[in-house]
């Protein structure tokens, strides 16, 4: 760990090896098609490790729509909260789905998706989610069609829908009961649809997480309605896979010991910070060692990962790991302060390191301007 140059994602092959295991379980249980939400997660060098176990991906914007099929290939989703024209046209050529978010944006770009399968997102209304933030059914939510007439308008140019109505989910039955409460309030439309993506949002890959039930779930509301499961797990394929591998530069004391490293929450760990929540590290005790705040190297005054009591006292030059930093983490990443950006890495199942992606000055003065006058 001392030699990888920092800071850097690590992500564990053999992490990500055991949740593809327990996805690919409960596709072939339940009988749905599993696709790689790119919002999570998108670092396509380890797509070929995720392949076997899933169908495909769904995307949030052209970008990612064309990402998915060059680097992950088999089934394409493509999805936007809103396309322009432009959009369209190029989804249309490598999409075997396009789903539109309302009933204005399918009647005014259905014309231009000959060949492509069209589908509807669907509000349901219900959701389980602890963050308003992310609450796809939050009040005045423009996340898909909230009015039955909207989906009858939209019946004969759609083929099946979307739903996501879920956030961090590990509940089961809350999950059985918000799908019955969707099979009784659309069951007419769900009858005639051939497919039906129920979002992402499910903790498929925690350890107490009862696939065996959720998977029975699943297979029976596809057997009733006669269509086509997908599910599109972001968090859940690469949760407790990645680690944030950073060096300690300095060393202060503010009434607490604060160890500085060299990377920051604000830059490469973002979601921590918007949903409010505080970093875990590897090495940790749970009382008495070293109490130290981690803090990053961004002039962002509350730039702290979280608190940790470490075994020895720490120094400067020592490695601190930060936990759990795949998922909305390093598709967040941004140049803030112009900090080093962290490089991206895979710790292979026989130990051995390979760098797969890593970031320059050069990287970061184009991301600015590329002329320097118009
Ligand atoms: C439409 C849709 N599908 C899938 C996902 C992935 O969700 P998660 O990463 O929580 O599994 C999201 C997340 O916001 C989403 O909006």
């Amino acid at each position: 760990m001392k030699k990888l140059p920092t800071p850097c994602y690590l992500i564990g092959e053999k992490k990500l090896h055991k949740n593809m295991e327990k996805l690919a379980a409960i596709r072939e249980q339940s009988g749905a098609r599993l696709l790689l939400a790119l919002k999570c997660f998108a670092a396509w060098g380890v797509f070929d490790l995720m392949k076997p176990y899933m169908d495909g991906t769904t995307s949030s914007s052209y970008y990612e729509a064309r990402l998915g099929y060059e680097t992950f290939g088999k089934e394409t989703h493509a999805y936007s909260v809103a396309y322009s024209s432009e959009d369209v046209k190029k989804v249309s050529v490598f999409s075997d789905k396009i789903i539109f978010n309302s009933l204005s944006q399918l009647q005014q770009f259905y014309p231009e998706c000959s060949g492509v399968t069209c589908g509807i997102r669907i509000n349901p209304g219900v959701s389980y989610s602890d963050f308003d933030l992310a609450d796809p059914a939050r009040t005045f939510s423009r996340l898909g069609v909230t009015s039955i007439t909207d989906i009858e308008a939209a019946m004969p140019m759609v083929s099946g829908a979307m739903v996501h109505f879920n956030c961090e989910n590990e509940d089961v039955a809350a999950f059985e009961q918000m799908l019955a409460g969707i099979s009784l309030k659309y069951g007419a439309f769900l009858e005639q649809f051939d497919w039906m993506s129920l979002g992402g949002g499910i903790s498929y890959t925690e350890d107490h997480f009862d696939s065996v039930r959720f998977a029975e779930i699943i297979k029976d509301f596809s057997q009733k309605f006669g269509l086509q499961v997908y599910l599109e797990p972001g968090e859940a394929a690469v949760a407790h896979t990645t680690t944030l591998v950073t060096t300690v530069l300095d060393i202060v004391e503010n009434t607490k010991k604060i160890a500085i490293v060299d990377a920051s929450i604000e830059a490469h760990m973002l979601d921590l910070l918007i949903y409010r929540e505080s970093a875990t590290f590897e090495g940790t005790i749970a009382q008495g060692g070293f109490p130290y705040q981690i803090a990053g190297r961004s002039c962002l005054a509350a730039d702290i990962f979280g608190e940790g009591c470490f075994q020895n006292e720490l120094q400067i030059g020592d490695t601190i790991v930060i936990k759990d930093a795949a998922g909305y983490t390093m598709v967040k990443k941004n140049w803030f302060n112009g900090l080093k950006m962290p490089s991206v890495a895979i710790m292979r199942t026989d130990g051995q390191i390979d760098v797969l992606q890593e970031s320059s000055y050069t990287d970061y003065k184009r991301s600015l301007s590329t002329k320097l006058r118009i």
